[in-house]
């Protein structure tokens, strides 16, 4: 899989810190996602995870150090700190980047098919058919070639994130980014979920992945980070994290997520 990536990464972060109010929640992040890596972090709850994805898809502004996608700084930054984009060029920065969330935030009222042309209509302003085709497109990829006209309410749970996974990368995001979206689902619909995001790596797309999968983190990421209170505390191939940690802590995280998942 090393063979097609190339040198410049897609996402660089550096010396990121991101404050809520006295709380220093990202500590000096260092990061690079390479062009077709998956990386996956893991961390225990409060570590900082989220947060890191937030700042990178420039939903909340950070309090130092750079962020940026394809060379470009995404420059959400503090008020005070001068560099502070303004709404306009920051939709279109997030238009790059793809996001999927742990709960599926489809809109109830609208087809599957619909829910995943609205983006290309507003964001990419595609007219209404191209967009549907494109979306029909997705849906097929990701197996719901007979759900196109379902609600919402008519999916199971994994279906309904499979629309979200087809949502996010119909955009064609130069990154795409996946927190815990397997982590609302029942057991037995994780693995097709995981399936899709396993073709998507397999596709060559970018992904910076939170999960608690470590079975799919073992064999579909390429390299896997530890945070640890807002910071990197270890970082290298998934087979060397997960199975020779460094330090206790990482230790007794794995030890927890085993017992979990047991
Ligand atoms: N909007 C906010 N305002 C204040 N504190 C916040 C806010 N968002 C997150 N935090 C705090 O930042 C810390 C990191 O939260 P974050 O959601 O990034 O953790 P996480 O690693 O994703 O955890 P989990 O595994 O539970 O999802 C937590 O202590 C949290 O309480
Ligand atoms: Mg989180």
């Amino acid at each position: 899989m090393t063979a097609g990536r190339d040198a410049a990464p897609v996402l660089s972060v550096r010396g990121l810190i991101k404050r809520f109010g006295t709380t220093t929640v990202l500590d000096g992040v260092d990061l690079d996602v390479a062009r077709g890596e998956v990386l996956v972090v893991i961390g225990a709850s409060g570590s900082g995870k989220t947060t890191l994805l937030r700042c990178v898809n420039a939903l909340v502004p950070y309090d130092a150090g750079s962020i940026t996608l394809e060379g470009t700084e995404i420059g959400y930054t503090a008020p005070n700190s001068g560099v502070r984009r303004g709404d306009r060029a920051l939709a279109r920065l997030r238009a790059d980047i793809g996001m999927v969330f742990q709960m599926f935030n489809l809109f109830p009222h609208l087809t599957a098919r619909q829910n995943v042309a609205l983006g290309l209509r507003v964001t990419r302003g595609m007219p209404r058919r191209e967009a549907e085709a494109r979306a029909e497109h997705w849906l097929a990829r990701v197996g719901l070639a007979d759900k196109m006209d379902n609600l919402p309410s008519a999916l199971s749970g994994g279906q309904q994130q499979r629309v979200g996974i087809a949502r996010a990368v119909a955009m064609e995001p130069k990154l795409l980014l996946l927190d815990e979206i397997t982590s609302a689902l029942d057991p037995e619909l994780v693995g097709e979920v995981l399936d899709v995001v396993r073709g998507l790596a397999r596709d060559g797309m970018t992904m910076l992945m939170v999960t608690h999968e470590m079975g799919f983190a073992r064999d579909a990421g390429h390299r896997v980070v530890f945070m640890d209170a807002g910071r990197i505390a270890e970082e290298g191939p998934p087979r060397e994290v997960l199975g020779h940690p460094r330090s206790e802590r990482l230790r007794r995280f794995l030890r927890r997520i085993e017992l979990r998942t047991e």
